[in-house]
């Protein structure tokens, strides 16, 4: 199934992490002018900004219900949203941005017949849930941001069930990249480690413990599942459609330490938990992603090897 046979594409808070990857492998699929970057803010020198179309879009605004015929958006990636770290510190805007904003982009959706994938997280699993956690469970999250995710995925059912609109969605583990800075998630600090082992300083101060394992993803893997899910034909997707479980890699940081210290062997880690790793300790340690296998044949690529060697590859 081509997802722009009927129309183009359009990603919100496109210049965050996970969009700024996205963007650019959509571009490569379908062509530039088919993909419809926005954000709340402008970038000018950044790539999804210079490299094709690309619009300010607050999600909280009603400017979605027009901008979806106008610009003949048959699919919505709703990527914007506020992450875990700042959604404690904010819960009130957390709320807003995670739940009003994708309430919005449904409503466009519902109105104009678009598909939406809403990216949902591992933090819709809270301290009751199993180690490993299943694909159905208990989802009790302890903090806002996890809230927030289950609402989400509870919305996106509704809106399938009650108004047929497309919608799918998968549980993303902490995603490592190396395009963009990562600031204001739990699972940043696997990103932030890379950057301080390439720095002059050599050394990183972890705000997780060294044993904290959490299940973890490459962004080329988190590309790779959130274009397939959306390939799939409507027929391969069941009821966990809006939150697929997947899994990538589980680690801890003495690990990923280790991993990186066999490219950079003079590089220090030191271990100081701050807030963060209540919200660590809430998660599961890895993900049972049997369902998204079976359904749609995810499968993972990347190991934690690659991915160090990859990551440092890039950012050297
Ligand atoms: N990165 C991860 O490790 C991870 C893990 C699990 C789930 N997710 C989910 O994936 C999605 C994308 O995450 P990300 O890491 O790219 O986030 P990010 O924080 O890097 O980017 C979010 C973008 O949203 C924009 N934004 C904020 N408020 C907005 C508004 N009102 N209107 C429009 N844009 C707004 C920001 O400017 C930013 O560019 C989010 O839903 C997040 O919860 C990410």
């Amino acid at each position: 199934m081509s997802e722009v046979a009927d129309g183009r594409i359009l990603v919100t808070g496109a210049l965050g992490q996970i969009g700024t990857d996205l963007v650019e492998r959509l571009r490569e699929i379908h062509g530039s002018e088919m993909v419809v970057a926005s954000d709340i803010r402008e970038i000018p020198d950044h790539p999804c900004v210079l490299n094709g179309p690309f619009l300010i879009l607050d999600v909280l605004s009603d400017k979605i219900l027009k901008l979806v015929p106008e610009e003949n958006i048959q699919t919505i990636y709703h990527l914007a949203a506020i992450l875990s770290a700042n959604g404690e510190v904010n819960p009130e805007l957390c709320e807003s941005i995670n739940v009003d904003g994708t309430r919005n982009i449904l409503e466009a959706a519902r109105i104009h017949g678009s598909r939406v994938f809403i990216p949902s997280s591992i933090a819709v699993f809270g301290p009751d849930a199993p180690k490993h956690a299943p694909q159905i469970t208990a989802l009790n999250p302890t903090t806002k941001y996890g809230m927030t995710k289950v609402d989400c995925e509870i919305m996106g059912m509704m809106y399938w069930i009650n108004h047929g609109v497309d919608v799918r969605g998968i549980r993303y583990p902490g995603i490592i990249s190396w395009k963009s800075q990562v600031s204001g998630g739990t699972t940043d600090y696997a990103v932030d480690i890379f950057h301080a082992a390439l720095s002059e300083g050599k050394s990183y101060d972890c705000f997780l413990k060294a044993d904290t394992k959490l299940p973890m993803m490459y962004m080329e893997d988190a590309i790779k599942a959130t274009i397939s899910l959306m390939d799939e034909p409507l027929e391969s997707m069941s009821l966990a459609r809006c939150g697929y479980n997947v899994s990538g890699l589980s680690f801890c940081a003495e690990e990923l330490f280790s991993e990186i210290k066999k490219h950079i062997p003079d590089f220090i880690c030191e271990y100081k938990p701050d807030v963060r790793q209540n919200y660590a300790d809430s998660w599961p340690d890895s993900i049972d992603d049997s369902v998204a296998r079976k359904d749609w044949n995810w499968q993972p690529s990347f190991e934690l090897e690659e991915l160090v060697e990859d990551m440092i590859k890039n950012l050297s």
